[in-house]
Parts: C-alpha cells; sequence; structure tokens
C-alpha cells in the first residue's frame, strides 16, 4: 500500500513539473512588452472586452489561465511558442500585484 502511495505522489510530481516560483519582476518587464497594449499598463484595459484586473482580478487557477494565455481567447492572441508556462506564471504573480 506503502509503495503505491509513493508511486502516484512520484506520477503526480512528474505530471506537475518542478515548482516554479514565480518572479513578478520578471513578469512586469514581459507584461509590459506583450500585454499592456490592451490590458494596460496597470491592468487598467484599454478597450471594451479587456478583462480590467484593477477591478476583477485573477479568479482563475494558474494552470486554467497559463493555458488561456498559450491558446489565446475571442480578441487575445494565443502566447504559445511566444512565451514559457513559467513566464506566463511571473506575468501572472505581477497582475496580481495590480489588486
Ligand atoms: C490584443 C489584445 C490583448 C493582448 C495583447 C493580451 N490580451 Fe489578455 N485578453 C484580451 C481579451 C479581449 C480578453 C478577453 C477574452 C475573452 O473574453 O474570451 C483577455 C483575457 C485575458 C485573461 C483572462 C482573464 C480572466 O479572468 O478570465 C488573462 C489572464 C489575460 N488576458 C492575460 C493576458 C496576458 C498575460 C497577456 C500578455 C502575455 C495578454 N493577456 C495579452 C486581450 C488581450
Amino acid at each position: 500500500m506503502m509503495k503505491r502511495c509513493l508511486y502516484v505522489a512520484l506520477l503526480a510530481m512528474m505530471v506537475a513539473g518542478p515548482v516554479h516560483a514565480a518572479s513578478p519582476k520578471n513578469g512586469a518587464k514581459l507584461y509590459n512588452v506583450h500585454c499592456a497594449s490592451c490590458h494596460g499598463m496597470q491592468g487598467r484595459a484599454e478597450m471594451p472586452g479587456v478583462p480590467d484586473f484593477k477591478r476583477h482580478g485573477l479568479f482563475k487557477p494558474d494552470a486554467t489561465l497559463v493555458n488561456l494565455v498559450e491558446r489565446g481567447s475571442r480578441a487575445m492572441p494565443a502566447y504559445r511558442g511566444l512565451l514559457s508556462r513559467e513566464e506566463i506564471l511571473d506575468i501572472l504573480a505581477y497582475i496580481r500585484s495590480f489588486y
């Protein structure tokens, strides 16, 4: 039984990958280059239809948000291949400092 638990834990770690300590500082640089044109320098949306990070924050789990940024959504472009998952996590950490 113990052995099976260990196996499951190992598998979970392999799927999740190494834990990334997000850097909001690195996120700020990337955000200003890639995201601020629509989402605004301080997260205040620059155009209609863009969620306002100052008001509504990020409530979805990180994995969901990373997938959204990688795939794009409606007017938002896809960033897969442009930004790594780690870079996207850095940006999310920075966005969370807006509210
Ligand atoms: C061309 C404009 C544009 C750019 C550039 C842009 N976005 Fe967006 N973003 C949008 C729009 C529009 C939506 C709403 C999409 C929808 O309604 O499906 C959105 C939605 C989001 C959401 C979902 C918010 C939520 O709570 O559901 C996140 C997170 C997000 N953007 C992050 C980013 C990040 C990070 C970048 C830079 C890497 C970025 N966006 C660049 C236009 C943009």
